[in-house]
């Protein structure tokens, strides 16, 4: 499963590419708002760290309009993903940029149906956001679980990108599905490195290697 980074945060970005875990980062309007820099300059800072798909989103809703950003978009550097929202002229979208060899996330994806339209517009990622669906009461897992099963069922290459992940065992549930990729905030990136026991287990390590008064090399 890849791991790309959910955040506009180029000091983030950095520390968790520096630990050769990311493969990817996505960002959307509301990081880039965030981050307090602009779209243009933010995505080619964090294009010249991390060597995977970056997704920049289009902010435009009409076709020819999207088409015209994700040009802008597509000079800042040949890892940009341009990212659209799961609408007609989304789908539109994605399917003439797709065309032009450019990698297409499709986002704000909150159903199966929405998903086989987005690998039937030839979609690089699928973004189905979970967290929002929890949020309303349904079990986001649900989703991930039936697009994996349709995708499966027709050899569709669109990879399943579960976004709004908002706790370790969201990335542990995804992982089982079976989603391609996870994006995940940075602090709970971090939190999966964490187990009582593991900090338990080496503070005793340590101790009885003290005590032996030896050293390595
Ligand atoms: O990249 C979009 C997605 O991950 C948003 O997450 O937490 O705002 O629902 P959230």
């Amino acid at each position: 499963m890849k791991f790309f980074v959910d955040t506009a945060d180029i000091k983030e970005i950095k520390e968790l590419n520096d630990l050769g875990l990311l493969d990817g980062v996505t960002t959307n309007p509301s990081l880039i708002l965030k981050s307090g820099g602009k779209i243009a300059e933010v995505t080619k800072q964090i294009c010249d760290i991390v060597e995977g798909p970056v997704s920049a989103e289009v902010t435009a809703t009409e076709y020819s309009e999207m088409m015209k950003e994700a040009k802008v978009l597509a000079k800042i550097a040949d890892n940009v993903c341009i990212k659209v929202p799961l609408t007609f002229d989304g789908l539109k979208a994605c399917k003439a940029i797709r065309s032009e060899g450019r990698m297409v996330n499709v986002t704000l994806c909150f159903s199966a149906n929405q998903a086989l339209l987005a690998a039937k517009a030839g979609a690089s990622f699928i973004s189905p956001f979970i967290g929002r669906i929890d949020d309303i009461g349904i079990d986001g897992m649900e989703l991930i679980s039936e697009i994996r099963t349709i995708y499966d069922n027709y050899d569709f290459k669109t990879e399943i990108l579960a976004a709004s992940i908002r706790t370790v065992n969201h990335v542990k549930q995804a992982a089982l599905i079976g989603a391609d990729v996870v994006t995940v905030p940075p602090a709970t990136l971090k939190a999966l490195v964490k187990h009582p026991l593991t900090d338990k287990g080496l503070e005793q390590f340590l101790a009885d290697w003290a005590k032996t008064g030896q050293k390595i090399g």
